[in-house]
């Protein structure tokens, strides 16, 4: 698409609505250009003597120089002031306290038992998207650069002359409730319950709230950049298309910021650097290493037409690979509305043990296999620990027999992580006030079936 047209709809430090004129660009991993002012971005070069308006060019690489190309992911930025131009690092004072991005006996448990959420509360306090931040679980480390961290946020004001810079992994961001303005180096994106932001290590974004009280989900990967899954036998089509995937167009202010504090989360813990600008000051970019956005309503879900369940694999919208093939590091799974029709076939998901790990959130509405839904919560089955429908899903669905025909499950959109790597449980996690300590008495009462004589089939 053409973007210079946005240089005449976006005046370059406005304030305005954020999300009335923003545009975007489409597609997933594509290699994108932008600019906010045309002829901003060099032609033919990367780095020129002398850049269009004297701007400074600065590569960020997401991947090691010399990773094939296949999966090579960089961009250039063309900027005003380059990021360098700062005070010295200083650990951020008070410390955040519960952030974690290395998890190991010392400072987390391992516990198999079957956890759950109930959503948290937001604070009454001012708190900003990164002090409202808090990890629950995860595994490996990040300066291993192997493993992922499970993090949730509950918060109520806007990042203010402050930018935040994960330099240990990529953030999927799901919010549940309030909006998220992200404004980052490449652009603005506007981010409403129903999306998914992505933000890639060592990007540098600020998150408004504008409405206010506001709570999500984010998982956090080390080592991997998140890709589209393989479609196999389904084809060329299905799942998350990537055309479907928006990516920001290039936005800039360049008003002197005297004390704009630069927080950089560096091993889990966070430092501090004040610089005299923005850095949101990049007037043009090019390249494939960039944030982007999806709506969660464009997944075009597969499923079962006949009869028995799929695997939840069927619903993967984004998977972060490990080495072995078909084992990721996370995979995130979407559970849209959805229409169900297979016959004579226990519909809710299967009781199941995994060697796999599942943490799952609620967006909004109910989960068919838990009567009631808890949307803000989170659940957290690790490997090989026995879950399923509940007790009174079971046998609701069983007291209706041959009775069921197609039915949709409309209002619901729920989302599953699953790792190869067993996390370990943050000590606040298993401390919270929002951990449901009755969640086990839902399979509680699970009464015996068993009869010699049925021997049909239904
Ligand atoms: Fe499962």
């Amino acid at each position: 698409m053409d973007d210079r047209q946005n240089a005449e709809k976006l005046p370059a430090g406005g304030a305005g609505d954020f999300a009335a004129e923003l545009k975007y660009q489409s597609g997933f991993g594509n290699h994108f250009s932008s600019e906010a002012i045309a002829g901003a971005l060099p032609i033919g070069h990367n780095n020129p003597l002398v850049c269009p308006y004297g701007l400074y060019a600065e590569q960020i690489n997401g991947t090691s120089f010399t990773t094939p190309r296949s999966a090579n992911q960089r961009s250039w930025l063309y900027r005003i002031k380059p990021s360098v131009t700062h005070e010295p690092f200083k650990a951020r004072s008070p410390a955040h306290g519960r952030l974690m991005a290395e998890f190991t006996q010392s400072n987390s448990s391992a516990n198999p038992t079957q956890m759950r959420w109930m959503p948290v509360e937001i604070p009454d306090e001012p708190t900003d998207f990164l002090d409202g931040m808090f990890t629950m679980c995860g595994a490996g480390s990040s300066f291993l650069r192997h493993g992922y961290a499970l993090h949730m946020y509950a918060a109520n004001k806007s990042m203010e002359d402050c930018a935040f810079c994960n330099a240990d992994g990529d953030f999927l961001v799901i919010p549940q409730q309030g909006r998220l303005w992200v404004t980052t180096e490449c652009g603005k994106l506007a981010v409403s319950p129903g999306d998914i932001v992505v933000l890639p290590q060592g990007f540098r974004f600020s998150v408004s709230l504008p409405d206010g009280p506001s709570r999500g989900y984010i998982a956090e990967i080390f080592g991997a950049h998140f890709q589209l899954p393989e479609l196999g036998p389904i084809g060329a089509n299905g799942l998350a298309a990537p055309r479907d995937f928006l990516v920001p167009t290039a936005w800039f202010e360049e008003e002197p910021r005297p004390e704009y504090t630069i927080v950089q989360k560096y091993g889990g813990e966070l430092f501090t650097a004040v610089q005299d600008f923005s850095p949101f000051n990049v007037v043009a970019w090019h390249g494939n290493y960039t944030p982007y956005k999806y709506d969660l309503s464009k997944f075009c879900p597969y499923n079962v037409v006949l009869f028995d369940h799929a695997d939840p694999s069927i619903f993967t919208g984004l998977s972060a690979p490990t080495e072995k093939p078909g084992v990721a590091l996370l995979d995130f799974l979407i559970f849209p509305p959805r229409w169900f029709v297979a016959e004579g076939t226990f519909r809710p998901p299967y009781f199941h043990r995994n060697c796999m790990n599942e943490f799952m959130g609620v967006i909004h509405g109910g989960y068919e296999a838990k009567g009631g839904g808890y949307p803000g919560g989170a659940c957290l089955h690790s490997c090989m620990t026995p879950h399923g429908p509940d007790t009174k899903s079971f046998e609701s669905t069983i007291a209706l027999g041959d009775d069921m025909g197609p039915r949709r499950e409309s209002g619901t959109l729920s989302f599953m992580f699953e790792s190869a790597l067993i996390p370990r449980i943050c000590p606040w996690a298993l401390e919270s006030p929002a951990m449901d300590h009755d969640y086990l008495q839902h399979w509680i009462g699970m009464k015996s079936h068993f009869n010699r004589e049925l021997t049909d089939i239904k």
